[in-house]
């Protein structure tokens, strides 16, 4: 590895900090998502269901409390910095700056605490990469204009970014201003605060979201340089290669096509300006989209780095047959490939895939890559020793890993790698507690309850060895 390569863990704040409405924040677009795993999956795709019922609803909300990293978030920086990391994935929760998003000045207590949290994370000498936006909008925003199918969020969000670059000057030096950028097409009322109403052209209120989040993305990457020169502004993909299921040309052009579902947007961002088949795809679809001039001259901002979670790759097929056999992924439908294994919540196990990513994303692009999301969601088990042995988690990693290495092999520029995640936290599909990721255990359980002890799994150790040997 190179010697200033980032080895980290990611983090994302709505899934850990919980203090939902401590010290002037405001409500988040994840607040209103509830546990029940029924009404959550109507959420998650449209949100009309998560305000109307909200004041009303009896739920539990996960997220309310998440694991209640704002009061604890000293002791779990020093735990995570414990691994050996040089680096940290941490998100900001706009509704802690601005509570509805419409306020002239930032709320200070808001920006107190994450003042302090990127302190400590200096401290222990880990460089933090900060996402601007991780499935997160204040809920007036999303009351008043409808989320980001208003151009009016392009400068809500540039006036946070405004206080952000600023306050944290000569302190965040990697920024990414969306997470998984894509996720709008499918999961909208997490990637942009969307609902829908009956007959309504989805796909044409999806991409005209994600064209002002471009915008405003471009726009951000402007400011972010402006302020400092030495910022690096990213942009992030939820990636995984799709593959045709077979050799017949029809299952190759739909792979094809439905890999430029998530280029689509990189392609935007990394060479500044819509690529040539948006037209077709547009035209096919009968979506019309309010583009001024001004925004292709904005989408000339292009990114310093493409950045990119990876957990599984996917498989397309024309033939409606095969295309049945389903399995889950990471909200991306996908047919099941026979060659791969699947974890305890369906998504496909392929490290081969990640080298396979890797390498056509940099093909594309040449531009150096950042891992910032990979790991093994799983039901972990506490002993009454108080141990969790995670060795299908340390498989996972270590073949994923190995993979990475390969694809430098391969050539691709690689500047860091955040494993998903440090902690156990809140899952952002399915709000379950018992989809764990993390290093650290975190005893809580679906319905909140625990005592919020923190043990480091065998995953930990494991890891905080591998670095020793590899970093
Ligand atoms: C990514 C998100 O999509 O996947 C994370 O950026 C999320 O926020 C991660 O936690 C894993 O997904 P899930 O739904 O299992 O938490």
């Amino acid at each position: 590895m190179k010697k200033d390569f980032l080895y980290g863990v990611g983090t994302s704040a709505s899934q850990i900090e919980g203090a939902y409405a401590v010290d002037g924040k405001g409500l988040s677009m994840a607040d209103l998502l509830p546990a029940n795993k029924k009404k959550r999956f109507s959420c998650v795709q449209d949100g009309s269901f998560a305000l109307a019922n909200y004041d009303t609803q009896q739920e539990y909300y996960p997220t309310h409390n998440a694991i209640d990293f704002y009061h604890t978030y000293k002791d779990d920086i020093r735990l995570l910095a414990g691994l050996g990391i040089n680096s940290i994935r941490i998100s900001i929760m706009w509704s802690r700056i601005f509570p509805t998003g419409e306020e002239n000045e930032p709320n200070e207590a808001g920006l107190t605490f994450y003042k302090s949290v990127v302190d400590e994370c200096l401290k222990y000498g880990l460089e933090p990469i900060v996402t601007i936006s991780h499935f997160d909008i204040p809920v007036h925003l999303i009351k008043k204009y409808g989320g980001w199918a208003s151009r009016k969020m392009i400068d809500a969000y540039l006036k946070l970014c405004q206080v952000l670059f600023t306050t944290f000057k000569n302190k965040v030096h990697y920024w990414i201003t969306f997470n998984e950028i894509n996720m709008i097409l499918h999961l909208p009322f997490v990637g942009g605060g969307l609902c829908f109403k009956e007959g309504e052209n989805k796909e044409q209120k999806m991409y005209q979201a994600a064209h002002y989040q471009l915008v405003a993305s471009s726009a951000a990457t402007n400011l972010a340089h402006q302020i400092d020169p030495k910022n690096n502004i990213g942009c992030m993909l939820a990636a995984g290669e799709v593959y045709p299921f077979s050799c017949n040309p029809d299952d190759i052009l739909a792979a094809l096509q439905k890999n430029r579902e998530q280029y689509f947007f990189s392609d935007i961002q990394v060479r500044g300006y819509y690529p040539s088949y948006a037209r077709e795809l547009f035209d096919q679809k009968q979506i019309k989209l309010d583009i001024l001039p001004e925004d292709n001259e904005i989408l000339k901002n292009t990114v310093d780095f493409v950045s990119l979670s990876y957990y599984s790759s996917r498989c397309v097929s024309v033939d409606p047959k095969i295309q049945q056999n389903i399995t889950n992924g990471n909200a991306f439908a996908s047919v099941k490939n026979p060659y791969l294994d699947v974890s305890d919540w369906g998504w496909q196990i392929d490290p081969v895939g990640f080298r396979i990513t890797l390498n056509n994303l940099y093909d594309r692009y040449q531009k150096p890559l950042m891992v910032v999301e990979n790991g093994l969601g799983a039901m972990d088990k506490l002993t009454s020793e108080q141990e969790v042995h995670d060795t299908y988690r340390i498989d996972y990693l270590q073949k994923h890993l190995s993979a990475l290495q390969d694809s430098q092999k391969d050539g691709v520029d690689l500047i860091g790698y955040m494993a998903w995640s440090g902690i156990d936290s809140v899952s952002a599909s399915t709000g379950e507690m018992s989809k764990r990721y993390g290093f650290l255990y975190v005893d809580y359980d679906n319905s909140g309850q625990g005592s919020g002890k923190r043990v480091k799994k065998d995953s930990y150790f494991w890891f905080k060895n591998w670095l020793t040997k590899n970093s």
